[in-house]
Formats: C-alpha cells, sequence, structure tokens
C-alpha cells in the first residue's frame, strides 16, 4: 500500500454548495457517499431536479446491467455533453437507433483488430520519447498535456489510419479548449438555464466548437472519395456501416458527430487516465521500478507488440489501480423511462440517477485502506473475490464503453514504453485541485519531472 497526501485531493462537503458545483462538483458529494449505498442531492423546485446517486454494487447493477432497458441517458449530461459530442452520435443515441449504431461499430472493436493496432500504438508512444530524447526536458512537464498529443496521435490513426488529414495541433488545441465549457454547461442545465446563456469564454469556445465540426466534416467529405486501404480505418466502417434491417445508412450530420465524438471520447479519457498513472508512479518509485522491469523482462529493447503486450500484467494493474483512484469518468447518468423503484428507493421520471464512480472506487466498505495505492488489488484473484460493479471505470452492462479494450491496450503499450526508458519524480509543489469538466482533470495540469534512464 502506497499512502500520499495528494491521493485525497479534497474534502467532501457537509452540505453542498453553488462554488463546489461550478469548482468540483465531487465536493457536494457528502462524506456518507463513501459509506452507504445511496444518497440524493435535492433540487431547488421547480427549477433544479432532486439528483438521486448510487454506490452500492447491487443497486449499480440492477440499473446498468438487469433493468437497462428501463433506463435512459439522463437530462444534466446530456445537457452538458451535446454541445460536443452532438446527440446523434452513438453516445446520445437510444432505443433501436442506438442498437444499429452500436453494431455498425463492434467490428472496429473486435480483439484481432485492435491487437493489429497495437504497433501503432508503440509508434505514437515512441515518437514522444524520442522528442524527450532529443531534447530533454530542464524543467516540470505537464504529463496531462504530454499524453493529450499522444493519445491524440493514436486516435487519429485507428480513426483515420493516415496521419495528416488535418492541422493536428489546432485540432487538439480547439478540443482542449472546447472541454473547458463543460463546468459550465453542466452548471446551466442543472439550472435549466439555456444552451445558448453566455458564460465566461463562451463565446471563443462555441467559435472552436464550430471549427472542429466543420473540420470533421470535411475529414469525411474526403474520404468519400478516398481509395480504401487494406485495413480500413473507423471512419471507413461508419461510411460503410448499414442497418441490417433497414439497409439505411448514416447520415451526414450522424457521420460527423460519430467521428466527432470517437475523437474526443477515445482520446481524452485515455489521456486522463495514462496522466495520473505517471503522476501517481512518479511518487511510488516501487512500483514504477517493478513496472520498467516488467516492461524489459517482457519486451527487453523491442517495441511492445501484440505478441507481448498482453503479458504486461503489472502494467495494466497499475493502471487499474491508477483508474480506481482517479477514474477517468467519475459519474454515469441514467434516468428512469417512467417513475419507478431502485431498491427501496423511489425515483420519479424527471429525476436523473447517478453511479457516484469516485465515492464507489474509495468506498470504505468495499476496499481496504481506499485512499491508498495497490496495483495487488488487481491482481486475479483478488479482482474475482469483488462484486462486479464494484469497480466501473468503463460502465456496465448493454452501454458499456464500447472503446474500453482499445483503451486498455493502448495505455499498456503507452505505459510500458514510456516507464522502460524514463523515470517520472515528483515535483513540490501545493497540493493539486481536482476541475471535473468532460473528465476527472487536475487544475493546471499534472507536474512531473521526466529523465532518461
Ligand atoms: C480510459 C479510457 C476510457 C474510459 C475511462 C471510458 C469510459 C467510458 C464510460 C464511463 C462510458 C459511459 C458508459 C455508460 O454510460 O454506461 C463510455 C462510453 C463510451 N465510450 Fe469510452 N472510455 C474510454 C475510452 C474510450 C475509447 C478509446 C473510445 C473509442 C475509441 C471510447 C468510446 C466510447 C463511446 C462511443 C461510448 C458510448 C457507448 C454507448 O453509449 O453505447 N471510449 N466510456
Amino acid at each position: 500500500m502506497f499512502h500520499d497526501p495528494a491521493f485525497i485531493p479534497f474534502t467532501p462537503n457537509a452540505r453542498p454548495s453553488y462554488r463546489s458545483a461550478l469548482r468540483n462538483f465531487l465536493e457536494n458529494w457528502p462524506p456518507e457517499a463513501y459509506r452507504g449505498g445511496y444518497f440524493a442531492l435535492d433540487g431547488v423546485w421547480p427549477i433544479i431536479p432532486k439528483t438521486h446517486y448510487l454506490t452500492d454494487p447491487d443497486l449499480i447493477e440492477e440499473m446498468l446491467v438487469a433493468r437497462a432497458d428501463a433506463f435512459g441517458r439522463d437530462i444534466l449530461t446530456t445537457a452538458a455533453l451535446s454541445a460536443n459530442i452532438t446527440e446523434n452520435a452513438l453516445f446520445f443515441a437510444e432505443g433501436a437507433e442506438w442498437r444499429w449504431q452500436r453494431r455498425a461499430l463492434a467490428p472496429a472493436f473486435r480483439h484481432e483488430h485492435l491487437l493489429a493496432l497495437v504497433p501503432r500504438f508503440s509508434e505514437c508512444a515512441e515518437a514522444q520519447a524520442g522528442s524527450w530524447r532529443r531534447a530533454p526536458p530542464s524543467g516540470a512537464v505537464d504529463i496531462a498535456h504530454a499524453m493529450s498529443q499522444v493519445t491524440f496521435a493514436v486516435i487519429e490513426r485507428a480513426l483515420l489510419s493516415a496521419p495528416g488529414a488535418f492541422d493536428r495541433d489546432r485540432y487538439l488545441a480547439a478540443m482542449l479548449a472546447s472541454l473547458q465549457g463543460m463546468a459550465w454547461t453542466r452548471f446551466y442545465a442543472f439550472l435549466s438555464l439555456p444552451r445558448w446563456f453566455p458564460y465566461p469564454g463562451s463565446r471563443n469556445i462555441r467559435g472552436q466548437l464550430r471549427y472542429l465540426h466543420a473540420e470533421t466534416a470535411r475529414i469525411i467529405a474526403e474520404r468519400r472519395t478516398a481509395a480504401l486501404s487494406e485495413t480500413p480505418a473507423i471512419v471507413d466502417l461508419l461510411l460503410a456501416a448499414k442497418d441490417p434491417e433497414t439497409g439505411r445508412q448514416m447520415s451526414d450530420p450522424v457521420l460527423i458527430s460519430n467521428l466527432y465524438g470517437l475523437m474526443v471520447a477515445g482520446h481524452e479519457t485515455s489521456a486522463v487516465a495514462l496522466a495520473w498513472a505517471l503522476w501517481i508512479l512518479a511518487k511510488d518509485q516501487a512500483s514504477q521500478e517493478r513496472l520498467r522491469q516488467e516492461a524489459r523482462d517482457v519486451a527487453a529493447d523491442a517495441a511492445i507488440g501484440p505478441e507481448t503486450v498482453e503479458k504486461l500484467h503489472f502494467t495494466k494493474q497499475v493502471i487499474q489501480e491508477s483508474m480506481r483512484l482517479f477514474p477517468p469518468a467519475a459519474a454515469i447518468g441514467r434516468q428512469p423511462r417512467a417513475d419507478t423503484t431502485l431498491g427501496p428507493y423511489r425515483i420519479p421520471a424527471k429525476e436523473p440517477v447517478y453511479v457516484a464512480i469516485w465515492a464507489l472506487h474509495r468506498h470504505e466498505k468495499l476496499w481496504d485502506e481506499p485512499n491508498a495505492f495497490d496495483p495487488e488489488r488487481f491482481a486475479t484473484e483478488k479482482a474475482k473475490a469483488r462484486p462486479r460493479c464494484a469497480y466501473l471505470p468503463f460502465g456496465a452492462g448493454p452501454r458499456i464503453c464500447i472503446g474500453m479494450s482499445f483503451a486498455m491496450l493502448e495505455m499498456v503499450t503507452i505505459l510500458a514504453t514510456l516507464v522502460r526508458d524514463f523515470r517520472f519524480e515528483p515535483v513540490e509543489g501545493p497540493l493539486i485541485e481536482l476541475a471535473p469538466d468532460f473528465t476527472t482533470r487536475a487544475k493546471g495540469g499534472l507536474p512531473v519531472r521526466v529523465t532518461p534512464v
């Protein structure tokens, strides 16, 4: 078990505050969230709905898995995210529309297709390593920014196969800027304010979003006329997808939303998870050394490839444990389609329910020393002994993250490649502050020192 005060980045409020709702909504989850199985935050009638939160694995399984059809996406997440990922994408689609989009995308996420992508993951990690080798950083590196660049290169390769289809730096900068409006859009959704209502920086953010959607539309248009490569990229599968029941194909707006949605969902979450893993390893030097040794034992100096990636068991456990302490998605929202109950709790149709992942992952009854870092928790036998819905970085049930295996292979490859060749050390400074928006980010980035080993 490795302890560090920085692993507890805030103290839960006994009473919710508007300041926390805007700054870090996790502060408003009360101390009982970490001990009980359910809590609720009162609404302010008629504008702010009451919200329900689950931290009991059985109740969570009931909502996400057993009775998944009885719940859709919640109004707050939809209102907050749909400025970015538009509502006709897979992420928001419901019913028959969701089913056929999910089926259309499934082949791209099959195991053998993903294993074939591992050399691309390695190349992207190597590109980052090469730039650190050529110009060793003299001061602290914002590892969150560095990981955004690596995972964006990965998603570009996976979605489009050839890099260079667009101005990557500008696209990425616009995407990161646009996500910064999320705390406001969530807060406004909470207050039932219209989406066009201004907030600090909103003009700029809307401009960035227009640019991002126009660029994505241009990529789709170019792709329609381009020759297919031997291994089709994910965008080619989207273009070719046909609903087996009706024969229809995705319209341009749906294609654009899905491509853009995959760009955001596919790179930002993995970037955040990798950044926290490296920031934690910078503190826990013993785990870092063990991971380095594993990478050397498994792959020596060779690039991590399809035949080695699945032997990196400890590397995978480090990522799993980092995502327990700092889950990239801190909550998963749902809303019942009609008035219902979950266990003894009554949930009216107009009230959202959240799986409180951050609190579930630090729950006192589910984890020994929940705030300590211990990759051994994910050794096979220990992991099997836990309830199925005690650990949910990717969700569960039919709407489980479609990119889960992609992300795990990608993150293991990148982490092993970088830790094998570089030492990561902590940087003295004030305690980090959480500023969750689309994902669980730290305010101002995550500084670490990086030196070649
Ligand atoms: C560490 C990396 C990632 C994490 C932690 C993560 C987490 C999640 C979570 C929590 C959900 C919501 C599940 C629900 O509502 O029940 C989700 C959905 C989704 N994710 Fe991921 N994700 C990651 C990587 C990816 C990648 C790499 C892709 C694609 C390349 C992706 C694409 C999606 C899509 C399209 C959905 C919507 C699925 C649906 O509604 O059917 N994610 N993800």
